[in-house]
């Protein structure tokens, strides 16, 4: 089988208040009546004959309710506590047979040209038969420090690195034969494990023990405690020889930040003020004054004001309110 494996662990903390973590991201309907989870789910059925959801228990009624309306039956991974992207997809990989072909991605992200995108799920799941793990690269457009760089020649990899500074991703940009990791991937069950022990042989050995134990119900929250936190991308994408990148042409946005979403917004023909100010939330008239790209953010128990380029430390005030979340 070719199956969708959909990552749902985040809450989405840089965008509060539209972000709770009763309600993520990601399966708010921001856009014409549907959530990005469920536009994910839908984007994948051009390959995938199956879907696996991995999510946290305070998400699992949002994503049945996001199936339903996707009218789509799924497999329901349930962790008890997160324990980062390396766990996540072993557990995906423990659930399916060796020989499946897994397309994992995230669940919040926005990406329009279907045509290319099926293209490149595609090509990926070509490679993905022939036992290599499949990243999609996208042409990157700024020094953006949180994501991954793939250093490419056709479909090689030539190295591997998440979240460099400043100062190297300035010099990736120049360089001009990195790609941004998209954080999707593509590989058979068997492959991805194989590394996984490799390479990472302690997560793979606990991940394995505590999705034995829960036989399908919640993880075992004791033995996921002694997984250890590892993103996919440190633990298996940096180091393995077995990548090989799909570069795509799709358009491609991470909204995971005001900053994200505003370029996004304004992009396809959101209103702003002459002072590139914005209002997400409400239709009541705001003005702005001596204000420059400022987004204000409306909803029934909490506003917000950010300046775009601060997006990023809207996650200080999500940290610090315990009680609004
Ligand atoms: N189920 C589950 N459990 N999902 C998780 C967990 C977990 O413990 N941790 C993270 N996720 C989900 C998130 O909800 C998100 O959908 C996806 O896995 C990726 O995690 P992020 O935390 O958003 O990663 P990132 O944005 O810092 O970096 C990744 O994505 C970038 C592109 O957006 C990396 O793959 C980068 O290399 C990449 O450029
Ligand atoms: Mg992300």
């Amino acid at each position: 089988s070719i199956i969708h494996v959909l990552l749902t662990g985040g809450v989405g903390s840089r965008l509060w208040p539209l972000s709770r973590k009763q309600s993520p991201k990601q399966y708010l309907d921001l856009f014409d009546g549907k959530s990005l989870f469920e536009m994910t789910v839908q984007r994948n059925q051009c390959v995938a004959d199956k879907v696996v959801i991995v999510g946290n228990r305070d998400n699992t009624h949002l994503s049945h309710k996001a199936m339903v309306n996707c009218g789509l039956p799924y497999k329901n991974i349930v962790e008890a506590t997160p324990r980062n992207t390396a766990a996540a997809i072993a557990f995906a990989a423990l659930a399916v047979e060796p020989k499946d072909i897994l397309i994992v991605t995230p669940s919040d992200h926005m990406i329009s040209g279907s045509e290319a995108y099926a293209e490149a799920i595609q090509k990926g799941v070509e490679k993905a038969k022939e036992g290599y793990i499949v990243t999609f690269g996208i042409k990157p457009t700024r020094p953006e420090t949180g994501y991954g760089y793939i250093e490419y020649e056709d479909d090689l990899v030539k190295s591997f690195r998440e979240k460099p500074n400043l100062d190297t991703a300035e010099d990736f940009l120049e360089r001009g034969n990195f790609l941004w990791n998209s954080g999707m991937f593509c590989f058979q069950a068997s492959v991805f494990l194989d590394e996984l022990k490799q390479y990472e042989p302690k997560v793979y050995e606990k991940a394995k023990k505590a999705w034995e134990i829960s036989k399908g119900g919640i993880l075992d929250e004791e033995l996921s405690l002694e997984i250890p936190s590892i993103s996919v991308d440190y633990a298996v994408m940096e180091r393995s020889k077995r990548i090989r990148v799909v570069p795509t042409s799709f358009e491609w946005s991470d909204l995971g930040s005001f900053e994200a979403l505003y370029d996004y917004l304004v992009e396809n023909g959101y209103p702003k003020d002459d002072n590139g100010n914005i209002v997400i939330g409400t239709e009541t008239f705001t003005g702005f004054v001596g204000l420059k790209n400022t987004i204000f953010i409306y909803t029934k128990d909490a506003f917000l004001i950010v300046q775009k380029e601060k997006s990023q430390d809207v996650k200080k005030i999500y940290n610090m309110l315990d009680k609004l979340q």
